[in-house]
């Protein structure tokens, strides 16, 4: 009993922690209550990441796809993967900044699709993202509008599959990363092989601290007809 009054104490002074913290930036003028709150549900989207063991990006990959977004300031970005929602928050704080930009965000797992679409909700960006369930190489074919950003993080096998059948839509030039081309290059070796040859391509390599992969890259295509 007694151990429970000092663990529901512990609990309490780490909430008065979190809340004063936010606060504090939200005093000094540093952010707003909505940029506090997006914050607070990024954190924790990463740690339940961390701790599930959900796949994500992971701050250091997260970072440098917001700033290609941040450079490109693209109208339509389409992400081939959502799990719950880490990478396409890291993107809709860059479309939301900019007061421009959509996202249409693909999982194939309907539980995770809903964690994401209720993160976006928490996070105030909801009205960005369009959040789609099902096979992104099926689901990519419904799409009829211009896309000048694509993100593969999917299954590996799934990258080649899902460039061609998006590719009708590709503005020229659109800019593709593709995640996992280290830890996955056997699996998506047509896909990789097909930008290499054909377009401005590069590979990106990353020292991560993720609790299953310390070191991985992400290809940067600009795709041109
Ligand atoms: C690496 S995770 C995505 C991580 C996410 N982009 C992030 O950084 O937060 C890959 C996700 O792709 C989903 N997935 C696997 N195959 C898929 C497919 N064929 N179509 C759509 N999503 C798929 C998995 O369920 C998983 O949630």
């Amino acid at each position: 009993m007694r151990f429970l009054h000092l663990q529901l104490d512990l609990n309490a002074v780490l909430v008065y922690d979190y809340l004063i913290f936010y606060q504090n930036q939200y005093v000094l003028g540093i952010k707003t209550v909505e940029d506090c709150m997006f914050d607070q549900v990024l954190q924790e989207v990463e740690t339940q990441c961390r701790e599930v063991r959900i796949p994500m990006l992971g701050p250091e990959k997260a970072q440098f796809l917001a700033n290609w977004v941040e450079k490109t300031k693209p109208s339509l970005i389409v992400e081939c993967g959502t799990a719950i929602g880490y990478s396409g928050l890291w993107m809709l704080r860059v479309l939301k900044a900019a007061g421009t930009g959509r996202l249409i965000t693909i999982e194939i797992d309907a539980n995770r699709a809903g964690q994401a679409r209720a993160n976006f909700e928490r996070a105030g960006v909801a009205d960005l993202v369009d959040s789609r369930i099902g096979d992104a190489q099926e689901v990519l074919k419904s799409i009829q509008e211009p896309v000048d950003f694509l993100l593969l993080d999917n299954n590996f096998d799934n990258y080649f599959p899902c460039f061609q059948a998006i590719e009708p839509q590709l503005t020229n030039p659109a800019t593709v990363l593709a995640d996992n081309v280290g830890i996955g290059a056997d699996a998506m070796a047509d896909y990789l092989e097909h930008v290499r040859a054909h377009y401005e391509s590069e590979t990106h390599w990353f020292e991560i601290n993720l609790p299953w992969v310390k070191k991985d890259a992400i290809e940067v295509s600009i795709y041109r007809r």
